[in-house]
């Protein structure tokens, strides 16, 4: 009997690959870090079995409507945006993600991201690197402090939870808003459930963690940017999409909010003419997040495993649907 066939969207060292060779037949894109070109993507997807796609690929209805072999989409990542789910569903192929591995991880981002913003440390590393470090002032460079603040967590998952680990450990109060209460969390984490509209009026930054759905989309907007304190800090690392980027960008220029830390945009990769980058008060980048290498290398496996598993006609480790 044949090999079930994988195409992989990313090159990937033979290292992560080769313990699968003798049960899987596996081809990959040749680029690392440049997307497969769309019409490889979709001619490859006739021809599989199984596809290993990372965010930037986008799986609509067409290519799973074409993709008679497709048993399994395996997504390196926790969000599934870029996959029609629906018709997947309605095609009988399963997608699959990489929960849980990555928490911690992006987590870990969240709140680093949280401190430069707040603390300025991009800056002020780009201020010793221009040799602009003449003397010690009393407020060059001061930022704001994180100890005691309130944070406020939209989307109380499980990195938001992370998330708020960290924060106990720095003496934040912490709230969060999420579409159903967790009183667990609150327990654990001694964080208190609020309104969308007061987490945004009291907290001093509001961290989003919310996935990309209709429901989110553009859940950032002017008006939630105006009810903002003028000294909060917005931090996202959740999905682009869920802010309106011009509404930010006017609330930053206008004074509305204090900072921004951003690791996702609306358009993915974002130029260094992008008026965000730009902005002294802006920490930007390159969508992170769960970029370890033990989480980058934990997320390869399970996304083999889920291919592994749907392939031998049983069921993903971590379905999205089916
Ligand atoms: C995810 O898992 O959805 C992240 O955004 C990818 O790093």
């Amino acid at each position: 009997m044949s090999k079930p066939k994988v195409f992989v969207t990313r090159k990937l060292s033979s290292q992560f690959v080769k313990e699968y060779e003798e049960i899987l037949d596996i081809r990959m894109w040749d680029k690392e870090e440049e997307p497969v070109p769309e019409e490889i993507l979709r001619s490859q997807a006739k021809e599989v079995d199984a596809l290993f796609t990372v965010l930037g690929d986008r799986i609509d209805e067409t290519l799973l409507a074409e993709a008679k072999n497709l048993k399994v989409v395996a997504n390196m990542a926790v969000g599934y945006d870029n996959i029609d789910i629906d018709a997947a569903s309605k095609h009988g192929i399963t997608v699959a993600n990489t929960p849980d591995v990555l928490s911690e991880t992006t987590a870990d981002l969240g709140f680093s991201l949280l401190a430069a913003t707040a603390r300025r440390i991009t800056e002020a590393s780009t201020y010793v690197k221009e040799d602009n470090w003449k003397q010690w002032g009393p407020f060059l460079l001061a930022g704001t402090d994180i100890h005691h603040k309130t944070l406020g967590i939209v989307g109380m998952g499980r990195i938001g939870e992370a998330l708020a680990k960290r924060a106990t450990g720095f003496n934040m109060k912490i709230q969060y808003h999420n579409r159903s209460r967790k009183p667990e969390a609150e327990e654990k984490l001694q964080a208190s459930y609020v309104s969308f509209e007061e987490l945004l009026e009291t907290s001093d930054f509001v961290v989003t963690v919310v996935p990309f759905t209709k429901e989110t989309e553009e859940l950032f907007n002017e008006s939630a940017f105006k009810k903002m304190k003028a000294s909060a800090i917005f931090i996202n690392i959740s999905r682009g999409k869920v802010v309106d980027e011009t509404a930010l960008i006017d609330a930053l220029n206008h004074g509305e909010i204090k900072a921004a830390g951003l690791d996702v945009f609306y358009e993915e990769p974002i130029r260094a003419d992008h008026p965000l980058v730009n902005m002294d008060n802006v920490v930007c980048l390159p969508h992170i997040g769960s970029a370890s290498t033990e989480t980058r290398t934990e997320m390869i496996h399970l996304c083999m495993k889920n291919i592994v598993e749907v392939t031998a006609g049983r069921v993903a480790t971590t379905p999205v649907n089916n």
